[in-house]
């Protein structure tokens, strides 16, 4: 299959079949204050990922490009909204920018649509110096992510099957190039194990990418005649992922993704730690679904309620939101407890 159709096909089953729940965020409850003495207007919603600054804790996680045209018309109007928005987007992988130029303007009408915006070059581990400097030139990139995504290959009948030495390539382009390296998962989690990995080979951004949003596992079983269903409920959910990423000293910028669906969700992952939280599968959906101009007012909106919640719960910024008191319960708080994790 062209790797250009297999895109197409990854929008189609992750607005269909290869959704999951179980984010973990149903288990995290604020604890509500009849006092919270503050007004909405003094609610500051802008926070920083490592050195860039962004006035909303809300990016666009990685998706598309490479598929031709389509994939091109959906990163214009991802892009509009970033732009509008003032808020991140990271494109899908460049690899295949890389293998056929004439893909190469899928991806460059992010740079077009959001001339001064923050954008996220996007690769696979497998890449090598020259092709991450490569993706950044192209879209003047102001970081790179490198996403780690085992499962899917293994679940993809014609993925890769040797990962060796991906942490010896991260280390070496994340000292050779000059923007921020952000590692990702694509859906099934970071551990602390993962975290303090990436840590000592000096990234200082992570990305969990927590099961219990868009799940490659599904997605890659709803394409396959015989379907491989032990990853399908495999990884670590979101809100367990920022909690195992956070209990490492030091750990650098949080970036929360997997299943983030709504304002509720964003405030939950910014009390767990996170500074900002990346949407993929849901703004995909509301673009396709409801089209760029209800888009924009269910960004508006959810942007409006996370200030509304900060309000209630009396925090001025995202650090204080950071530092405000959540309670687990369920499977999440058994995972912390088993795993020693405050
Ligand atoms: C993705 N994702 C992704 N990630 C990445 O690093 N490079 C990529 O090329 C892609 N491609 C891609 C295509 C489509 C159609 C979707 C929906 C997602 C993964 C994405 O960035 C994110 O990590 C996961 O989707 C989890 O977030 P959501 O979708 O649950 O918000």
């Amino acid at each position: 299959m062209s790797r250009s159709k297999r895109k197409l096909d990854h929008i189609e089953h992750a607005l269909s079949t290869g959704q999951s729940r179980g984010t973990g965020l149903d288990d995290i409850r604020f604890i509500h204050q009849s006092f919270p003495n503050i007004s909405v207007d003094e609610v500051s919603l802008s926070t920083e990922i490592g050195e860039l600054s962004t006035s909303s804790p809300i990016f666009i996680n990685a998706m598309t490009g490479g598929g031709g045209s389509a994939t091109e018309k959906i990163n214009r109007e991802l892009a509009q909204l970033a732009n509008m928005f003032h808020i991140p987007m990271a494109v899908g992988s460049q690899m295949a920018a890389i293998k056929d130029k004439t893909e190469q303007q899928s991806y460059k009408v992010v740079r077009q649509q959001n001339p001064t915006g923050i954008i996220f070059a996007n690769l696979g581990s497998e890449a090598s110096v020259d092709q991450a400097k490569f993706c950044v030139d192209l879209l003047e990139a102001d970081a790179l992510q490198i996403h780690m995504n085992v499962i899917q290959e293994l679940v993809m009948p014609e993925g890769d099957r040797n990962f060796t030495g991906a942490l010896r390539r991260i280390e070496q382009i994340s000292n050779q190039i000059e923007v921020p390296v952000i590692v990702k998962e694509v859906g099934f989690g970071m551990s602390r194990e993962t975290a303090q990995q990436l840590k000592e080979i000096g990234v200082s951004i992570i990305d969990v990418g927590g099961l219990g949003g868009t799940n490659f596992s599904l997605i890659e079983n709803a394409r396959r005649d015989d379907p491989m269903t032990s990853f399908d409920n495999w990884g670590i959910p979101t809100a367990v992922s920022i909690a195992e990423v956070k209990s490492i000293e030091k750990p650098g910028a949080i970036l929360a993704s997997g299943g983030i669906q709504n304002a509720h969700d964003i405030a939950k992952v910014i009390a767990l730690g996170a500074e900002s939280a990346g949407m993929a599968g849901n703004v995909l959906k509301w673009i396709r679904d409801d089209g760029i101009d209800r888009t924009i007012v269910h960004v508006e909106s959810m942007l409006n309620e996370l200030r509304f919640i900060m309000t209630a719960l009396g925090v001025r910024s995202i650090q204080e939101l950071q530092k405000s008191s959540i309670l687990i319960s369920g499977r999440t708080k058994e995972w912390l407890v088993e795993r020693r994790i405050d």
